[in-house]
């Protein structure tokens, strides 16, 4: 029985009519930039997750480089993440000509480690220390990152946080004694709407969220080409606006929303369940979680990752590596001087991870055939 990474077509079929619906309306109405399926899609978000601010923006990529160019972050600048995410994560920075930083992941959650945030600021000069204009943790794969600690160092060194929450709409943590959602922390939150996120369009879109308003304020300025009023510009920005045939869909979505994170959930406790052998390490859900989303479920096996992937490939079961080459393994980052060893935990994780169906449609007998498929590989 083949089991796909994703199956975008059992998602559709029942809220079909519902988006082609959607779609059909904007198309009708003339409205094709911004306007008011944008605007209730803003607002909506911004009520799910509990923020003062959304921001609809072109990607998730354009969220993060809009949130960098609010700050103000240039050449000389440092900005520091983790090197195992998405691309968009550390290229965003170099795209503004500024350094990214790395600090390692702790390989329980896979997110940024706090105490090697601690570590670095204790080790640099005092000269790199204030070069420092952005830290960004990010929520991999559904899992808040250990914000409390992040952002008491943050605060600590006066530098503001910009959240990767691309993979963790809904996603929520204990926060300073309070239950908060991802992206509501730092100074502004970012999210994606690619098709094979939580809340995935017919294409590319993205957010910004933010409890700050004038930093709001300023992305929404800098999302229409820095333009206030029209045609007259305090600041360069760019073209970073959500469509709205995707904001229409996205509204749609929105309502299942929770009932997906459900069932994503239930499904990754019975892959827990399981999973009985001790060789494959499943997803740690961390004390300080009080949602996870699992954007993704990843499990870390034992050795000959490829082969298996290679194998399970074979008999139609999906699967994916997210993500086999570390930022600073990358060519494009060859100048930044860094070297294999010098993140380990994120080596690790590179070379030992993969991903296997959670999407909320799955059946538990197709939960069944990946773990047999898996457990057969390595019998
Ligand atoms: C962690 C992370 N950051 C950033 C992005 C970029 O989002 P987008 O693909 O919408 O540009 C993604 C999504 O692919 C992601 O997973």
């Amino acid at each position: 029985m083949p089991v796909p990474l994703l199956d975008m077509q059992a998602q559709l079929q029942p809220i079909r009519d519902e988006i082609l619906n959607a779609v059909t309306s904007v198309v009708d109405s003339g409205r094709y930039i911004m306007g008011p399926e944008v605007e209730g899609l803003e607002s909506e978000v911004a009520d799910y997750l509990g923020v003062k601010n959304a921001i609809g923006v072109s990607s998730g990529t354009d969220a993060l480089l809009v949130c960098l160019m609010g700050l103000g972050i240039g050449p000389g600048d440092i900005v520091i993440t983790t090197p195992y995410s998405f691309f968009a994560t550390a290229g965003v920075v170099d795209r503004l000509n500024a350094t990214p930083v790395f600090v390692d992941i702790d390989l329980k959650n896979y997110n940024m480690d706090a105490g090697k945030l601690a570590e670095w600021f204790s080790n640099a000069s005092d000269e790199d220390r204030k070069r420092v204009k952005a830290i960004v943790p990010v929520h991999l794969y559904g899992q808040c990152c250990d914000m409390e600690a992040v952002m008491d160092i943050a605060e600590q060194h006066s530098v503001p946080v910009i959240e990767d929450a691309a993979q963790a709409i809904g996603a929520q943590c204990t926060f300073r004694g309070e239950k908060v959602s991802a992206g509501g922390m730092g100074i502004a939150g970012c999210l994606s709407f690619f098709p094979s996120k939580n809340l995935g369009g017919i294409g590319d879109g993205g957010m910004v969220v933010s409890n700050d308003d004038a930093f709001a304020d300023k992305v929404r300025l800098l999302r229409n080409h820095g333009a206030k009023p029209k045609y007259y510009h305090a600041m360069v920005g760019g073209n970073f606006r959500l469509d709205p045939i995707q904001a229409a869909v996205l509204r749609v979505k929105l309502k299942y929303l929770d009932s997906w994170h459900e069932a994503r959930n239930a499904n990754a406790g019975r892959y827990n369940e399981m999973f009985s052998s001790e060789l494959f390490v499943k997803p740690e859900v961390s004390a300080y979680t009080e949602r996870h989303v699992y954007n993704q479920y990843v499990i870390r096996v034992p050795e000959k990752r490829d082969d298996l992937r290679k194998a399970l490939n074979e008999e139609k079961i999906g699967c994916e590596v997210y993500y086999p080459v570390p930022f600073h393994l990358q060519e494009c980052f060859a100048p930044l001087g860094l070297k294999k060893g010098d993140f380990p935990h994120s080596e690790l994780a590179a070379n030992t991870t993969l991903a296997i169906p959670v999407y909320p449609e799955i059946t538990e007998e197709q939960q069944r055939e990946v773990v047999n498929a898996i457990t057969t590989f390595y019998a």
